[in-house]
């Protein structure tokens, strides 16, 4: 491979949507941010400057950081963040991976308008094994928020409740025209009929799964989170928060007397208020050549819209979730773990912390405020990077290494809720050697609302071996797990009202967060880390820090 220099300069940027303008933090002052574009095998060398007031940093979503978890980016756990006026190089390298993932602020909510695509082609002569596409286009999904997204996350922090909604989502940035005082800013793919397109598709919206689909057009699943699968075909793809998917759009053989609109919605089950406006794009045949179809006026053929799954379809969602599998050939193996050294069970949702005397708060009562968690255990980040106080035996003060491995509270996850949805605050972590053969079963617990939860690891991808709703059943279900083909990706949805096992290899040493995708729920305390201890060789070592690494 080769190495790729970039420059993010954090800076401020005036962009106007739904008819107001205000400043907002940008890379380079784009919105979304530039495009990473690098080939598998490749090395990183991204120099990012913090020219605004927030303390910032960057997470490059689903790439495995072997050996330079230094790289990875969450504030507090792999660095302390780039304070204002400082610059941080991230230096990484691409290792068996191929397809789209993308980049994001982490720390606060600073990622609703710090994002953008990290594209990552096949090593050079080597093709896809589907159709030479006759163009990419990135596919990204966000939200706009007409009000400053920090002030929304620390109100809602304040008070205890349910954060403000965004006021649109956006593909590629963009609201489209569905919205009020949108209609101009509309993303617009044109296309050529009988060409095969690739969609490179990301959700890097904050709080909501996604549906979306293009009317009167088939798409064909290729790859998810920078893993060849299977290909299938479905009208509409179901993507939350952190997943990335690359789809084959087949254009009609002939000019067709109409345009499409490419929509996308959310999938939402949970409590509460969720937006459930939609973002549309527009899929437009050029411009006939010829004299013969010169006469057709775009602007008069009709506009078909598609048709999206309900706000709650569940069993589309399992289906979906039911097809994808990995390639499992002799080029794409699927490593999947046939023995486990270490089973854990977590426990993933939403529960209550009290809130303090005498105020009044908005939480799911009048003393309660939000919390999440894994596990009973609502996960506060430390002043320090958890990282460092690892690698330099630092832990006192820092964090304990007592994660529990079951629930603190057990109960019927599908019964009646229990009165004790209270949580637990902690730094708690799992320390694992090197290449412990890990199963986990994390279990919905669908208290204060069903709702799933898109759960991200950092530094590995796993492989989804089961799922299924209900309680989880040690000693029924594993008998059903899919050892064989199991797709392998960085971000699985915990199906509400049910439980999904995923098993990996421990075999990247570092410090690697895991959360819930949904912001909102990695601010209440749904997230955790685990450390994964050196190995015996050389390149089984994380390797010692850059001498730029941001103090806190
Ligand atoms: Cu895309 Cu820890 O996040």
């Amino acid at each position: 491979g080769i190495t790729r220099h970039y420059h993010f300069d954090i800076r401020y940027q005036n962009i106007s949507r739904l008819c107001h303008t205000k400043s907002i933090v940008t890379v380079n002052g784009q919105f979304p941010g530039p495009r990473i574009v690098a080939r598998e095998g490749d090395r990183l060398l991204i120099k990012v400057t913090n020219h605004v007031q927030n303390n910032i940093t960057i997470h490059w979503h689903g790439i495995r950081q072997l050996q330079s978890g230094w790289a990875d980016g969450p504030a507090y756990v792999t660095q302390c963040p780039i304070q204002t006026g400082q610059s941080y190089v991230y230096n990484y390298t691409i290792v068996g991976q191929r397809g789209t993932l993308f980049w994001h602020a982490h720390i606060s909510w600073l990622r609703s308008t710090l994002y953008g695509p990290i594209i990552i082609l096949p090593k050079l002569g080597v093709p896809y094994p589907f159709t030479k596409p006759y163009k990419e286009v990135p596919i990204i999904f966000g939200e706009w928020w007409n009000a400053d997204p920090e002030a929304v996350i620390t109100q809602a922090l304040q008070t205890g409740g349910g954060p403000n909604v965004s006021d649109a989502y956006t593909i590629n940035g963009l609201p489209g025209p569905l919205y009020n005082c949108s209609a101009k800013d509309t993303f617009k793919l044109k296309v050529k009929p009988g060409k095969t397109y690739l969609l490179r598709m990301i959700n890097a919206a904050l709080n909501d799964e996604l549906f979306f689909s293009i009317a009167n057009h088939t798409l064909t699943v290729v790859d998810v989170d920078a893993i060849y699968v299977k290909p299938f075909d479905t009208d509409t793809i179901l993507i939350a928060p952190g997943q990335t998917s690359n789809v084959l759009l087949k254009t009609k053989s002939h000019y067709p007397n109409s345009t499409f609109l490419m929509n996308a919605r959310p999938y939402a089950t949970g409590l509460g208020t969720f937006d459930n406006s939609t973002v549309a794009a527009i899929l437009e045949y050029e411009v006939p050549p010829h004299s013969l179809h010169s006469t057709i006026s775009l602007k008069k053929l009709p506009l078909f819209k598609p048709i999206l799954p309900a706000l709650n379809d569940t069993s589309f969602a399992t289906n979906l979730a039911n097809k994808l599998r990995s390639l499992a050939s002799s080029q794409f193996p699927a490593n999947v773990p046939q023995k486990v050294d270490r089973h854990f069970f977590f426990t993933v949702g939403l529960g209550t912390t009290p809130c303090t005397k005498n105020q009044t708060c908005q939480g799911p009562t009048n003393a309660t405020k939000f919390a999440a968690s894994v596990n009973n255990v609502s996960f506060t980040l430390p002043t320090t990077a958890l990282l460092q106080a690892h690698f330099f035996g630092q832990s006192k003060g820092v964090y304990t290494p007592d994660f529990p491995t079951k629930p603190l509270v057990p109960f019927n996850y599908t019964g009646t809720p229990p009165n004790n949805t209270m949580v637990s605050n902690g730094t708690k972590v799992v320390v694992l050697p090197f290449n412990t053969s890990v199963e986990l079963v994390m279990q919905d617990t669908s208290i204060l609302g069903v709702e799933s939860h898109p759960l991200h690891l950092h530094g590995f991808n796993f492989f989804v071996v089961g799922q299924g709703f209900g309680n989880f059943d040690p000693n029924k279900d594993p008998a059903k797990f899919n050892l064989v083909d199991s797709v392998e990706r960085n971000t699985v949805g915990v199906p509400s009202g049910g439980w999904v096992a995923i098993r990996f290899f421990a075999d990247n040493p570092g410090v690697w967060f895991m959360h819930c995708h949904l912001e909102v729920h990695t601010s209440w305390g749904l997230k955790m880390a685990w450390i994964v201890l050196d190995g015996e060789l050389p390149h089984q070592k994380l390797l010692p820090p850059p001498a730029d690494l941001p103090k806190c």
